[in-house]
């Protein structure tokens, strides 16, 4: 695939106006994608899990306009009206303009709600760009006049979050999403997220992932600017190499249910992603005195029973604790004991494995 397979043909048919919705999860990435060039291509691949409560759902409402020179959009959150959202999205339209170019020919007001506490600290643009993307599909899927394959569809929605957010293009579908070309995955891309095409052991069905929300403020480094620290940092060279090393290391242990092996991958990826923060210029620590705090315990609560739980970190202070569905009576009895006190407010978010996107009727 090429970028030039995004550009559509001209549009066969007329539709004067429509409403379209899609929810659409996160995803928690197991090796992180960290670094990026131009046009939102990753420097290393990465591979995530897709979530399955936590999403976002966005309805977009369209009608056609006489005077198609500008993009025309409103957007409200919670059925109030956010201005804020509008500079990112306005960006997300321009990136993508020249594949879906009916923008400017509609009026369009985007409807988000995502089922998760605003300002969790979760960051909202893996689901947010994603059911974006997939509502701007369903409009272009009325302007064709050929059927448009699942396949297709799915390619070029994936391609189109990910011109909003990176990680975002892991989003649409499940359960294990590959995004960036590399040597293990066979079909594997830059431009869009596949999905993991080998053989995965049960214990990673139903994957928990329990999401301990240390700090529920603002992000203190935007992922442009955390992205950027990646040019010119003296460990970029090894860290990009490490990501595909890490990768496939983790073929044989999915294929195994190697939940050891798996979870020493998982939390030397968290921890390297945090080390590159520390290590660049200027230095970042995202980490807060509770989060290292939940891995010590987590460590120790290991270390005394053999339970297989383990970490995983995105660029902030809150603690993804993931562990196998058989083991979550006990897991989630600890982490309800001895690790929602470390929370803030002792909020924290029960969540695993999810399949992907689903456009509501
Ligand atoms: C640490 O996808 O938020 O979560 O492409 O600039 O929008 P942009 O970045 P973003 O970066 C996510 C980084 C990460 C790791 C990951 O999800 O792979």
């Amino acid at each position: 695939m090429t970028v030039a397979q995004f550009i559509p043909q001209t549009y066969t048919e007329t539709v004067a106006q429509g409403k379209v919705t899609w929810e659409s999860p996160s995803n928690i990435a197991l090796v992180k994608y960290w670094g990026k060039k131009k046009n939102q291509i990753p420097e290393n691949p990465s591979i995530s899990f897709t979530l399955n409560n936590c999403k976002t759902i966005t309805t977009l409402t369209f009608e056609k306009k006489d005077d198609a020179s500008d993009f025309d959009f409103e957007v409200y959150l919670d059925g109030e009206k956010k201005d804020d959202f509008k500079p990112k999205i306005e960006t997300f339209f321009k990136r993508v303009e020249s594949y879906v170019p009916f923008l400017k020919d509609y009026k369009f007001v985007v409807e988000t709600q995502n089922t998760f506490p605003h300002s969790s600290g979760i960051a909202s643009s893996a689901s947010g760009m994603s059911a974006m993307a997939l509502c701007l599909m369903s409009v272009e899927k009325q302007l064709v006049s050929e059927e448009l394959s699942e396949e297709y569809f799915n390619q070029k929605a994936s391609f189109l979050a990910r011109l909003g957010s990176g990680s975002a293009c892991r989003s649409l579908e499940g359960d294990l999403i590959v995004w960036g070309e590399n040597e293990v995955v066979e079909g594997s891309s830059d431009l869009f997220g596949v999905k993991y095409p080998y053989a995965v052991h049960e214990n990673f069905k139903e994957y928990q992932d329990t999401i301990l929300l240390v700090d529920k403020g603002e992000k203190q480094v935007s992922s442009t600017v955390g992205h950027n620290l990646m040019f010119n940092h003296p460990y970029a060279q090894n860290r990009f190499a490490q990501a595909h090393d890490n990768l496939e290391k983790l073929k044989p242990i999915l294929e195994s249910g190697d939940l050891d092996a798996f979870i020493s991958l998982i939390e030397s990826e968290a921890l390297t992603l945090h080390a590159m923060m520390m290590t660049s210029m200027p230095y970042f620590i995202l980490m807060k005195p509770n989060t290292l705090e939940i891995i010590n315990k987590i460590w120790a609560f290991r270390n005394e029973t053999g339970a297989h739980i383990g970490f995983t970190l995105d660029a902030g202070a809150n603690v993804h604790v993931l562990y196998p569905k058989q083991e979550s009576e006990e897991i989630l009895e600890f982490i309800k004991n001895e690790l929602v006190a470390y929370c803030q407010n002792e909020q924290y978010i029960c969540d695993q494995i999810g399949f992907g996107a689903k456009q509501v009727q």
